[in-house]
């Protein structure tokens, strides 16, 4: 049976957690700071989870360079959840339910947002939806060729790294300073540092680059923070927000409405403190970097393998490729798994393979993918 540091987890998410936080989690698991008690146990209202809530809070602010404006929520329901709260809570900060809602359509979960934010009834402009334009989800075209909204809009909207297609924008996108900035940072939030004053909100579920699943972080702008309607209020819209999805409720009790995965906002707390004991987002900025230059260095000196995404819109933390001819894809996985590396398949609306290289996953963990890599190659030379 391998160990936890033998196996190479390339999964996409849930994902790997640095060993060092699973080890103070099984070290505290059954006896959290002389309770007695594990942390699943814990009250959510009690003085020990308070600490552990606002540590995490705290610990995240000092990563990201959070300002004082913006509140931190965490939440449940996962990033899908997102898709619908943003609609609700930002029509409601505009104040006109029919007022467009950009898109920036660049993978499959940007289209999903988009799908919910119809299904709800807004008024949904694509921006771009690359598939349409291109035939597929493998590029970021220039703002220049971007059809925004302008001011009228409630929000502009977009998925900074696409994990299943491996599209990440390299900048932030540039819009109307009085329109929200919405990002989707499921799959890189904590891979680099960013400007969280362009943001009108950002969110991201924990279980890819952060921590386990179950919670959902959201980064909002204070003045976004909208008081809750009833239908009789606003009677023709038909998006009263429901209440666990409302952002204000949420800032006004700390997280606690009512009882939130205490676990996972434990866990993720554990995380945020051994980012900053590790040198904070910037030592893992250059890492990641590294890392997923050496696998796109080896896919291009190739003749087998080949990535689909153009240079400029590839994913630091999720890397699909092609393995020509893709027969050979199966083979590859399972020498893959003799070496203990692990989830490298890719989505199943994709095919192929994908390696996720998130911040837990260390340098020479990628070294022997790339080794791997090469004598796969070596083996298959065409
Ligand atoms: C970028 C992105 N957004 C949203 C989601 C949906 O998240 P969840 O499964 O937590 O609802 C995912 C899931 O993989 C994702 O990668």
């Amino acid at each position: 049976m391998p160990t936890h540091d033998q196996v190479l987890n390339f999964g996409a998410g849930p994902a790997k957690i640095p060993i060092e936080v699973l080890q103070t989690a099984q070290s505290e698991l059954l006896n959290y700071d002389n309770t007695g008690m594990s942390v699943m146990e814990l009250s959510h209202r009690g003085k020990t989870f308070g600490k552990i809530l606002a540590d995490a809070k705290q610990n995240l602010t000092k990563l990201l360079n959070i300002p004082d404006n913006y509140e931190i929520l965490f939440m449940q329901g996962g990033g899908t959840t997102q898709f619908s709260a943003i609609v609700y809570n930002l029509l409601a900060a505009k104040g006109k339910p029919d007022a467009p809602v950009d898109y920036c359509v660049s993978g499959s979960w940007s289209q999903k947002a988009s799908e919910e934010a119809k299904r709800l009834g807004a008024n949904v402009n694509i921006v771009f939806n690359t598939k349409k334009s291109t035939g597929a989800y493998t590029s970021v075209p220039p703002q220049s060729e971007w059809k925004l909204s302008g001011s009228d809009a409630a929000y502009v909207y977009y998925c900074d790294n696409e994990t299943v297609h491996g599209v990440e924008f390299n900048s932030i996108p540039d819009v109307d300073s009085s329109v929200p900035l919405v990002a989707d940072m499921s799959s890189n939030i904590l891979s680099r540092p960013f400007d969280v004053s362009k943001f009108g909100v950002i969110y991201a579920g924990a279980q890819k680059n952060i921590g386990p699943s179950g919670v959902t972080i959201v980064i909002i702008r204070k003045d976004l923070l909208t008081p809750l309607k009833s239908a009789a209020e606003i009677p023709a819209s038909g998006l009263v927000t429901p209440q666990l999805l409302d952002f204000k409720t949420l800032a006004d009790n700390d997280s606690l409405y009512n009882t939130p995965p205490t676990f996972a906002i434990y866990m993720s707390g554990l995380v945020f403190k051994h980012m900053l004991e590790k040198g904070g987002v910037e030592a893992y900025t250059e890492a990641n970097d590294r890392k997923a230059r050496k696998v796109y260095q080896v896919i291009d000196n190739s003749k087998i393998y080949k990535a689909p995404v153009a240079t400029e819109a590839r994913s630091r933390m999720n890397i699909p490729f092609r393995i020509y001819p893709e027969t050979l894809e199966a083979e590859f996985l399972k020498g893959a798994e003799a070496r203990n590396m692990v989830q490298l398949k890719g989505h199943r609306s994709v095919g192929g393979i994908r390696a996720s290289i998130y911040n837990a996953m260390g340098e020479d963990g990628v070294d022997a993918l790339v080794a791997y890599m090469k004598e796969f190659e070596g083996q298959h030379q065409a």
